[in-house]
């Protein structure tokens, strides 16, 4: 499989959480075209198990491929980075491809207290890949781990009310935020739809908490693999946007409309 550096990136998500990682890919990379792949219509990912969400990875992998000739891949899910992307790589050797995964590592640093919240799903909590870079952090810092079961499907339908009843129930059986001895002061968005969510988890969690989200790293990724592998889109050349989704095209063009630039 030969790629040509004038191909799309392909960018997938169970739904709308992978604009949050989509937005800082065009700002790092705003030549290059995107195709971005909502599975709305089989999602939540985070509560179903791994041998769906490695069926539905293939599937739109594959599609992704036969049908726009992607360049590159950047699995913008949590989820499906931890059940997946190993497969994936095995099925594509030569297809740059990109995960994302909590940002622990980072919080490991940032935090004061040494307390360190981390909100996911459940799959990705529960996920051989997130036990060993929990493992790889012991004595670095303090995680509590929670599982936010239905959030992601909240900000997917855009129900403010269940959004903001779920952080508070989150943030609540998380502990004590805060940035006194024993607090936990920095939070880790460890599902790419959390971001939609943040000024809701601020709002119970206060202010001085620092939220840690994966879109900016996961974009510099992108382009140094590019680089790497010769296939960054050449000047002059404006990056344009392809939304595609296996649930309502118009509910994913109001998302985009209202969390792109
Ligand atoms: N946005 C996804 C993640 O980063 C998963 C949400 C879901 O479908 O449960 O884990």
């Amino acid at each position: 499989m030969v790629q040509a550096a004038g191909a799309p990136i392909g960018v997938f998500d169970s739904g709308i959480g992978g604009l949050s990682v989509l937005r800082a890919l065009a700002a790092e990379l705003p030549r290059e075209d995107f195709v971005y792949f909502a599975d709305t219509g089989h999602a939540p990912y985070g509560e179903r198990g791994d041998p769906y969400v490695v069926e539905r990875s293939h599937a739109i992998l594959d599609a992704l491929v036969r049908e726009h000739g992607i360049k590159a891949l950047v699995v913008a899910c949590n989820t499906a980075t931890a059940a997946a992307i190993h497969l994936l790589r095995e099925a594509y050797p030569d297809l740059p491809l990109v995960g994302v995964e909590p940002a622990l590592k980072p919080a490991a640093v940032l935090t004061c207290t040494g307390r360190v919240a981390v909100f996911a799903t459940r799959g990705t909590l529960s996920s051989t890949k997130f036990a060993t870079l929990h493992a790889s952090l012991k004595g670095q810092a303090d995680f509590v781990l929670q599982a936010c079961d239905g959030l992601a499907t909240a900000i997917e339908r855009c129900d403010d009310a269940q959004v903001r009843s779920l952080c508070d129930t989150y943030v609540r059986a998380a502990g004590d935020f805060g940035t006194g001895p024993g607090q936990i002061d920095t939070l880790v968005l460890g599902c790419t739809h959390y971001p939609f969510a943040q000024e809701e988890i601020r709002a119970h969690a206060g202010a001085g908490v620092r939220l840690v989200e994966t879109g900016e790293p996961v974009a510099r990724q992108a382009r140094r693999l590019l680089e790497a592998a010769g296939l960054l889109k050449p000047p002059p050349a404006k990056g344009k946007i392809t939304l595609l989704t296996t649930g309502s095209q118009a509910q994913l063009a109001s998302a985009a409309q209202r969390w792109l630039p």
